[in-house]
């Protein structure tokens, strides 16, 4: 149970969200879908609901255990296994590693004394990882990660060699055994911030199905449609215009009609103001001819103006981003070929033997389950990493662009506007300014430093950053990642219209029918085939 009061939330000079009361409350059974624009402050308001922050006004009042997963995964120490990472959700590991300490001592020890002391400390710790659950807790990890897409393989390995997403699967998968105690009722109260981003549709399925079935509280911030569809009965939605959060105790089908009717009746609302004003406006010019009525005259243009600025504020917020990717540079016939691509990590292969050739304009699909390589594929074109046998040969006229998933080409140290003069060193000044704006940078925003931005954001720069570029080949890894409904549309357009060939990644449907592509490399083989509605079918289902 978390209740928040007189909650404010800041970040910089801006309020995201002041919440007069204790509106904001989840109970056990709550299941809560968090929604709003992207920078709206959902990010910000959970990590002071788990207690990550303090808010900057009101307090939080925190019962029983929480779950909470962040947007970006966590630095943490990464030497340690995945395995044990899960596992240390409910001090499992620790105990193990004691156990495995005091077998060494039984067998090494050369004095019947200390052998004696080890066995004892041996079977308490073993009865104690017995009462925890012990043997049969780690199966059950075993399997919240094996349905995640974390396969046993994966498990024996060191965070530092997986993947961003794999690491953040691990993330969740530590969150949901520690909530789900073997018991089948849990009191935590799980806080999961954008949860779907690394999963394929299988994974998502099995957590639609966990989190329906979860007892504790649930908020959830996401941007599926369909999880929240099936998951949340209460949605809270964080409107960035106002500040302000919208209580909604209702499912997300109701929620939506009654949003439909809350946005007419806003929408009357702010054509009553703009007569109103106008209507003012008339009165205080007829007044204002009278030289005793001019102080009347003054106030009634003030508040006009007033009226004005408030509406006109909520056209600002409420733009979307008018996205176009680059007109293509001239190229050869195939501007990228890659051969014999191989790529082992430790005793790991991930794929071998891929060829491929990118020919001017085309469109081509890479198609893989959770862990098959598409990331790194895309790493190895890109050039950010080497392949270990294999080479990539750029052609004719050759301009990268390239998206990574964690939005690694960003600076987080450097400015907005630092970050996209690095992209585009020769443009002019106007020009990228008016490129920011059509991304929804300006203002203060272009002097906060990338590593502030909200997921959303990051993924608009770093977008902003590929239209500057001229680039004729695009390799885009889960692009509509973080992104809300409404910018997704427009990332979606924008890649409707590009004449340049891209290779992209995605878990999303919607991208890759936009797309229209022409081909599929199919990882780990790297066959490739000619698009179908079956590969159609297959990113929607698995
Ligand atoms: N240090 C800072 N200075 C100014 N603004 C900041 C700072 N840190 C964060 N912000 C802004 O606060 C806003 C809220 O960020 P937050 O991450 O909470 O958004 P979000 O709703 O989670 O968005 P998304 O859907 O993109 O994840 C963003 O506009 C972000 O740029
Ligand atoms: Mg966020």
């Amino acid at each position: 149970m978390i209740t928040a009061t007189d909650l404010e939330v800041r970040a910089g000079a801006r309020t995201l969200l002041s919440a007069p009361g204790d509106a904001l409350r989840i109970a056990p059974g709550d299941r809560i879908g968090l929604v709003g624009r992207n920078g709206a402050g959902k990010t910000t308001s959970l990590r002071i609901l788990a207690g990550e922050t303090e808010p900057y006004a009101g307090s939080v009042r925190r019962n029983g255990p929480i779950g909470y997963l962040p947007q970006d995964p966590k630095e943490g120490d990464l030497s340690i296994l995945a395995k044990d990472r899960v596992l240390s959700a409910r001090g499992l590991d620790e105990i193990l590693a004691q156990m495995a300490r005091q077998q060494t001592l039984m067998a090494e020890a050369t004095d019947d004394k200390y052998r004696d002391r080890a066995i004892a400390k041996f079977s308490r710790l073993e009865e104690r990882f017995g009462t925890l659950g012990g043997y049969l807790a780690e199966s059950e990890a075993a399997r919240i990660c094996s349905n995640l897409g974390l396969p046993e393989r994966v498990l024996e390995q060191e965070l530092r060699t997986l993947s961003g997403g794999q690491r953040r699967r691990v993330e969740l998968a530590r969150i949901l055994f520690a909530a789900s105690d073997g018991s089948g009722k849990s009191d935590t109260t799980l806080l999961l911030d954008e949860p779907t981003n690394h999963l394929d549709a299988d994974s998502i399925a099995w957590l639609r199905t966990f989190l329906q079935n979860h007892d504790g509280g649930l908020v959830v911030i996401s941007h599926d449609v369909e999880l929240l569809n099936d998951v949340v009965n209460r949605v809270w939605f964080l409107d960035a215009v106002r500040g302000e959060a919208d209580v909604y105790n209702m499912n997300w089908k109701r929620y939506l009609d009654q949003r439909a009717t809350d946005e007419q009746r806003r929408r009357r609302e702010r054509a009553n103001a703009e007569k109103k004003a106008g209507a003012l406006r008339v009165q205080a010019a007829k007044l204002g001819a009278k030289a005793t009525k001019a102080t009347a005259a003054q106030q009634m243009l003030k508040r006009a103006e007033k009226m004005m600025n408030e509406l006109e504020a909520e056209h600002v917020a409420d733009r979307t981003a008018k996205i176009r990717f680059p007109e293509p540079a001239p190229c050869g016939k195939t501007p990228l070929t890659a051969q014999g691509l191989t790529k082992v990590y430790g005793s790991l292969e991930i794929f071998t033997g891929v060829d491929l050739s990118i020919d001017k304009g085309s469109r081509v699909v890479v198609l893989g389950l959770n862990g098959a390589g598409k990331t790194t594929l895309l790493r190895l074109l890109a050039g950010t990493e080497e392949p270990d046998l294999g080479t990539i040969e750029p052609g004719y006229g050759l301009k990268l662009g390239y998206f990574a998933q964690e939005h690694d080409t960003l600076d987080d140290a450097a400015t907005v506007w630092e970050n996209i003069r690095h992209a585009a060193p020769d443009a002019g000044e106007q020009d990228l300014r008016g490129l920011l704006g059509a991304f929804m940078f300006s203002g203060a925003q272009l002097e906060q430093p990338a590593g502030t931005l909200s997921g959303g954001e990051k993924t608009r720069l770093a977008l902003a950053g590929l239209v500057s570029s001229a680039a004729n080949v695009l390799l885009l890894d889960e692009p509509t990642n973080n992104l809300d409904p409404i910018s997704r549309e427009q990332v979606l357009e924008a890649l409707r219209s590009y004449t340049g060939a891209v290779v992209l990644v995605t878990h999303d449907s919607g991208a890759a029918a936009a797309l229209d592509p022409q081909r599929v490399i199919l990882l780990p083989d790297g066959t490739e085939d000619h698009w179908s509605d079956e590969y159609q079918e297959i990113i929607e289902l698995a």
